[in-house]
């Protein structure tokens, strides 16, 4: 018999078709249908569908079924249920695509009397579509995932380009400190030596001339007398004579202080020879109090919460008592009307903590992170050198350990360190 147009179109179809009858067995199939399947069946119309596609037999049942019962058509979209048949894709696009996506209509075919007698099935090959909005729904995962790993990197490196331009400050101006410190040491050195050989001079000739003058009122003519005074109320010897030591003294505390500039300038330069060692903490922390001692002139309270057992760090000694040494004179200094002085020192795990706590004047928020920068200081000319916390850094940067401060003004400030044990060095 000749085909109709009709039937022609539905062999052409890219679409997949078949139709079902109410006892579930197929009565028509199209070549896209046939040719699509992986399963060999030679002839597929007469049989019945669920026991030639057992594997997705309940499904298609409760598809069709809902058919039959509802009149309705029902739909298999392929992001839930990617294959429903099982078919070779007429157009894989990637290696892996082997399976064809699908969507599948089930569509109800009625009687004259609307009586549903049959379901017809439509299989569209969705396997571009689905490929293609796989690939980018990867890919988006993929860039959203990099997009994170960006960010963490960002941040990594924000945090070590900080941490980068305190060290190199901290080097650069090392160096110059030290340079500086080397260059002035020797001049600062006999300057002050010549000015104490200088006053001891000064109060002998003053000894000389108070005397001198004793004798003449005592002895001379009244010309001479008369002469001498006259001389004296001239060149203002009375007033030299009581200004020269005053003026001298002075001298001696300036050259004083610039030692001790050039002495922490040179702490501060880097690390010199000076070897290894487990240091017991709790006792430096002592010591340190003791050398401290003029500055407990405040109604300070010290709680000390050491454990009984004596915790070691791994360090060079001097560098430890000097970085104890810097924080708690800033304590100190900052309680000048009294308060607590904490102190604990403990063992956690394979580290040493260390926390120094004042009730003092704190920190003002825009101060915090300056605070460990070389000359930055908040005392007035004279009273700090801006120099004891960078030098703190500098030690805990040697030690590969870190500081944090918690501080607030009013309250009070906590510097807390964590060093390395001689085990975990
Ligand atoms: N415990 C503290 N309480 C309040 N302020 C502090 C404390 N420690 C440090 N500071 C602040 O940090 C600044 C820098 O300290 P530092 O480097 O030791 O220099 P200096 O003590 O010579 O000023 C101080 O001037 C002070 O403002
Ligand atoms: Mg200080």
């Amino acid at each position: 018999m000749e085909k109709s147009e009709f039937e022609r179109v539905i062999e052409q179809l890219p679409i997949g078709a078949c139709i079902i009858n109410q006892d579930m067995t197929i009565t028509f199939a199209n070549p896209t249908f046939l040719g699509g399947l992986t399963i060999r069946q030679p002839d597929l119309v007469g049989q019945p569908l669920l026991t030639v596609f057992e594997e997705q037999a309940r499904f298609l049942k409760r598809k069709i079924d809902s058919v039959f019962i509802l009149k309705n058509p029902s739909f298999s979209y392929w992001q839930q249920r990617p294959h429903v048949f099982p078919m070779r894709s007429s157009r894989p696009i990637t290696g892996d695509e082997s399976q064809m996506y699908q969507n599948v209509q089930f569509m109800p075919l009625s009687n004259e009397n609307a009586e549903v007698t049959h379901v017809s099935i439509f299989v569209t090959d969705v396997t571009a579509e689905a490929s293609y909005f796989i690939q980018q729904s990867d890919l988006k995962n993929a860039l959203e995932d990099e997009h994170q790993q960006l960010k963490a990197l960002h941040q990594e490196l924000k945090v070590a380009q900080k941490k980068m331009l305190q060290s190199e400050k901290m080097a650069s101006i090392g160096q110059l400190a030290a340079g500086v410190a080397h260059e002035i040491n020797n001049p600062i050195g006999f300057v002050s030596s010549n000015l104490e050989t200088l006053k001891d001079y000064a109060l002998k000739l003053i000894k000389t001339t108070q005397t001198q003058k004793k004798i003449i009122v005592k002895q001379a003519e009244d010309r001479f007398i008369k002469l001498l005074e006259d001389v004296y109320e001239r060149q203002g010897v009375d007033f030299i004579l009581e200004d020269l030591p005053e003026l001298l003294d002075e001298s001696l505390d300036g050259a004083e202080r610039v030692k001790k500039i050039v002495n922490s300038l040179r702490d501060f330069a880097l690390s010199d020879e000076e070897s290894w060692m487990e240091v017991d903490l709790c006792a430096e922390i002592e010591s340190t109090l003791i050398v401290l001692k003029n500055e407990l002139k405040y109604k300070v309270q010290i709680e000390k919460q050491f454990p009984a057992e004596p915790v070691f760090l791994w360090g060079k000694a001097s560098k430890i008592r000097q970085l104890l040494f810097n924080t708690i004179l800033n304590s100190l200094q900052a309680m000048v009307s009294g308060g607590t002085l904490t102190i604990e020192c403990k063992q956690e795990q394979d580290k040493i903590k260390l926390i120094i706590e004042d009730t003092g004047a704190g920190i003002a928020e825009s101060d915090l992170e300056r605070i460990f920068d070389p000359f930055f200081t908040t005392k007035e000319v004279g009273q700090g050198t801006g120099l004891g916390l960078s030098e703190v850094y500098t030690i805990t940067e040697e030690h590969e350990a870190s500081v944090d401060v918690l501080s607030k003004v009013g309250e009070g400030s906590r510097f807390v360190f964590v060093f390395n044990t001689p085990k975990s060095s």
